[in-house]
């Protein structure tokens, strides 16, 4: 099973194809399914900004639209000199494929480290839970 340290070079890896011209903030994920296979991700922006997507969720749509169904971790890497934690619509995406043990992995190039469960970075999430039985 592939370690958490190779999960974030592969993140870091990403990183380098991140098309950021205009937040020069550049980030890569790399995302482990269930099913043992890893996807990564950069983010990639628009001069038309609202169109912009991050690194986390192009992982996550490259995962699901090859048949992966769940995420069992994912490490998002930076350049700053804090660690970053996901935006809030990249929580909400990793939540909807994420087990109760799926953790979210964040490191910088320092080599800074920092582990959660998706849980902890999303208490109270909403799910497909609150629309059952909603006519
Ligand atoms: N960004 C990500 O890729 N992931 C996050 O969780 C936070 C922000 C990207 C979006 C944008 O391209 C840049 O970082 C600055 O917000």
């Amino acid at each position: 099973m592939i370690s958490n340290d190779e999960l974030i070079a592969q993140a870091r890896d990403a990183r380098r194809w991140a098309h950021a011209p205009y937040s020069n903030f550049s980030v890569g994920a790399a995302l482990l399914s269930s099913d043992g296979r890893v996807f990564t991700g950069c983010n990639v922006e628009n001069s038309t900004y609202g169109l912009s997507m991050c690194a986390e969720r192009v992982a996550i749509f490259k995962a699901i639209s090859e048949g992966a169904n769940e995420i069992e971790r994912v490490a998002v890497v930076t350049d700053h000199e804090h660690i970053a934690p996901p935006c809030g619509c990249c929580r909400q995406m990793i939540w909807e494929f994420a087990s109760d043990e799926t953790q979210v992995i964040l490191a910088n190039l320092s080599g800074d480290v920092r582990t959660y469960k998706i849980r902890e970075l999303l208490p109270e999430a909403f799910d497909a839970r609150y629309l059952e039985g909603v006519s």
